[in-house]
């Protein structure tokens, strides 16, 4: 690296009304309308400077990508070494026979078991760097798992808002690493308002998706990564399961950013978003030309990290999918439980969520959506052994 800058951030700014927020101190929404900050970089400076080589002795985590990253000070990055997950190449057509070169991104390899740990290391991270000692937030149950875990290693406190029929091991995992779980009657949306209240009452910090800047850029590493590891090439395809969606936000900024860098060209995936037909608020938005997704009523599915019924961000969400030509479709429980299976008969231990991806390349293959040739890339974003009780009946 030409440069000593650690970070090349150059500060907020606000993803609908483009208005900047002071990056030097603690920031939630944008103050004017309300929606996601985001973070900039000096990226004409960073392309002078970094080459593309010059990563490849680098270490071989999400970290390697720090000049990209919002963290001013090594000293303040909060690691259990998330990042740089494998990308599974098909070996035979047992998955997808009508895709020629089909790719699996394995997040079941992450610390904590999902794709979570990137945005929470990133944001408690930055969290640390601005002397915050108490965060609160609400989660599905992962995000609430890789929260209490970075701030256990980070040595502060988070209070997690949690569906208290979220997954048994995502209820553990809090528990064990000492955060404050509050058990909520209802599911995330309502948990979101308690987080949101009581954070503001009590002079937390609220960690909850995409109502920070910070966690989206942890998630931009996915992007990075699948860039650097298919040889700053993209897939034609990336199938993602979308519930608040700060997974394809992320991978979308990143790949904004590297084409700034002139890292890679002006070629994109079709960003595919997965929701299950029981919760499927992005679908139905996508379908009906909205750009906002409205609630979706009595939502129920066994992916529990789609069970996001009024993602916060939908209208960024639906924003990717329309700019890359992608779509937004829905599948069944019951196709997520076979798919689950089919994945691990070939040895990749996949969670519902990352099945569903399969699911819909089902789908989209025998509706003709994909042309064979093309290359598609499945997002698995988390590991089976965090859903036992899926297994053991
Ligand atoms: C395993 C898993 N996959 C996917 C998602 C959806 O993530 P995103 O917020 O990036 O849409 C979640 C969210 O809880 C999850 O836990
Ligand atoms: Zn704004």
């Amino acid at each position: 690296m030409g440069s000593r800058r650690y970070s090349f951030v150059s500060g907020l700014r606000c993803s609908r009304c483009r208005r900047e927020a002071d990056y030097h101190t603690p920031q939630t929404v944008c103050t004017f309308c309300g929606a996601t900050l985001f973070a900039e970089y000096d990226i004409g400076s960073l392309a002078e400077r970094l080459s593309k080589d010059s990563l490849s002795n680098r270490v071989h985590s999400m970290w390697r990508y720090h000049e990209l990253l919002p963290v001013k000070d090594p000293r303040h990055v909060v690691t259990l070494g998330e990042g740089m997950t494998p990308v599974l190449k098909s070996v035979d057509g047992r998955l997808a026979p009508l895709v020629s070169e089909l790719l699996v991104k394995d997040d079941g390899l992450m610390p904590t078991g999902t794709f979570k740990a990137r945005g929470m290391s990133c944001a408690i991270s930055r969290g640390v760097e601005l002397g915050l000692r108490d965060y609160g937030l609400a989660s599905a149950g992962n995000a609430g798992g890789a929260a209490a875990m970075y701030a256990a290693r980070a040595g502060v406190k988070v209070h997690v808002f949690v569906p208290k029929d979220a997954p048994v091991m995502n209820l553990a995992e809090m528990e064990s690493s000492g955060a404050d779980v509050i058990r909520v009657e209802g599911l995330i949306d309502k948990a979101g308002v308690l987080a949101s209240n009581e954070s503001k009452e009590k002079g937390w910090f609220n960690l909850s998706t995409m109502k920070e800047p910070y966690r989206v850029e942890g998630k931009k590493t996915m992007g990075l990564e699948i860039s650097e590891q298919l040889g700053w090439t993209l897939p034609d395809i990336i199938i993602y399961p979308t519930g608040g969606g700060t997974g394809l936000v992320g991978m979308w900024k990143a790949f904004n950013e590297l084409e700034e860098m002139g890292w890679i060209g002006s070629n994109r995936p079709r960003m595919v978003a997965v929701q299950a037909e029981g919760c499927q608020p992005v679908v139905r938005a996508f379908e009906s030309g909205a750009e906002e997704a409205s609630p979706f009523p009595n939502p129920k599915t066994i992916a529990s990290g789609l069970r996001v019924p009024a993602p916060f961000a939908s209208e960024q969400i639906l924003k990717v999918i329309r700019e890359s030509r992608g779509c937004a479709i829905a599948v069944q429980d019951s196709e997520i439980l076979s798919s689950m299976r089919r994945f691990h008969r070939t040895g990749v231990f996949v969670c519902p969520e990352g099945a569903a991806t399969l699911a819909a390349l089902d789908k989209l293959s025998s509706d003709h959506w994909l042309d064979r040739n093309e290359r598609v890339l499945l997002y698995n974003t988390g590991n089976c052994y965090k859903y036992g009780e899926y297994l053991t009946h």
